[in-house]
């Protein structure tokens, strides 16, 4: 078992991966022997999680693109496939996020999450192709649970999830064929994150988010990277197109509250239409 967790010379491309959950996902591939590659727009970012990398032992680099930017990420992956070869594991999770009602974001607020969520998941996944034919390599693409729950201040990322999650099974069909498989995992609440920060900051919201998940507690960095090491070794093989939730049970219950607190924190100081 523990020998297909091994990615001894595998090559590892994680997108959006120099904070948060997608740097845990980050390390845990570099603990487990892959060499590791990250990129997003902050050369800052980049410098830090690659000397993280470095020092959990593996072969670490990383470029800055914006993924609204597909010469920036053509550019920068060439890079890493002449350094590391063609890519056995890609993983996507570039997002923005801020609570909005509709009524409170320009089309260009709305575009921005657009952009970078699905419109950057696309350039992504293009930009990659050409490195993934390769045997049993894989994709995971980070979605989350307003794919699918609706929420209240959230309607730029449910949209723009909503739309990664089918290009995710749509993309199983298209590659699946040529033996890539494209999965993804949906994040539930992961304590100490930007999205926690921006969702649920402050004791109050941060514990009645852990008390709506039915295993009583806020998620890691490492729980979300875990499912990533099944999805993309030899163990997830037979798995492609799953949409795979790591949320102690939130988006079976749970995950709607947080709609609903996100309601009343913007709708502060507003009067509603509808009493
Ligand atoms: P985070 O720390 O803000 O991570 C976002 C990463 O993407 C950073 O590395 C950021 O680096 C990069 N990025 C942002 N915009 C980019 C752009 N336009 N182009 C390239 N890179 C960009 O957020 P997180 O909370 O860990 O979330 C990570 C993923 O998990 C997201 O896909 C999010 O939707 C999903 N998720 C999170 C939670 C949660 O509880 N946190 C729950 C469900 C799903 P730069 O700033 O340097 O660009
Ligand atoms: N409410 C309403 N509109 C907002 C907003 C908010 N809280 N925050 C930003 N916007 C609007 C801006 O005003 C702008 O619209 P405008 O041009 O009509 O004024 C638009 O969104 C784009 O903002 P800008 O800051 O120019 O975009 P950016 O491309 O630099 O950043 C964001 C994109 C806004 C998503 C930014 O929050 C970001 O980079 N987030 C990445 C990290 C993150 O969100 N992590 C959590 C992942 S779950």
């Amino acid at each position: 078992m523990n020998n297909l967790l091994d990615f001894s010379d595998k090559t590892v491309v994680v997108i959006g991966g120099t904070s948060g959950i997608n740097r845990g996902i980050a390390e845990l591939f570099a603990r487990k022997g892959a060499r590791v590659a990250v990129a997003s727009r902050s050369q800052k970012k980049v410098d830090d999680t690659v000397e993280s990398l470095r020092s959990c032992g593996a072969e670490a680099m990383g470029f800055c693109a914006d993924v609204r930017e597909p010469a920036a990420l053509a550019a920068g992956l060439v890079t890493v496939h002449t350094a590391f070869g063609l890519f056995d594991v890609v993983v996507s999770g570039a997002a923005g996020n801020f609570p909005a009602l509709l009524t409170q974001m320009s089309a260009n607020a709305f575009r921005s999450v657009i952009d970078i969520d699905l419109i950057g998941t696309f350039n992504v996944m293009q930009a990659v192709y050409p490195y993934l034919l390769k045997p049993g390599a894989s994709v995971v693409n980070i979605s989350a649970p307003q794919a699918t729950i609706p929420m209240a201040a959230q309607s730029h990322v449910c949209a723009a999830k909503a739309g990664v999650e089918m290009l995710t099974r749509c993309l199983a069909l298209e590659w699946g064929t040529e033996g890539v498989r494209v999965n993804a995992i949906v994040p539930g609440p992961i304590d100490g994150t930007e999205g926690m920060q921006r969702l649920a900051s402050g004791d109050a919201m941060r514990e009645a988010t852990r008390d709506s998940v039915p295993l009583r507690r806020l998620g890691t960095p490492q729980d979300v990277g875990n499912a990533c090491l099944f999805l993309t070794s030899e163990l997830g093989s037979y798995v492609n197109g799953a949409i795979l939730p790591v949320d102690g049970g939130w988006l079976q219950s749970g995950a709607g509250d947080l709609g609903r607190m996100l309601s009343k924190l913007v709708r502060r100081g507003t009067e509603p239409v509808l009493k």
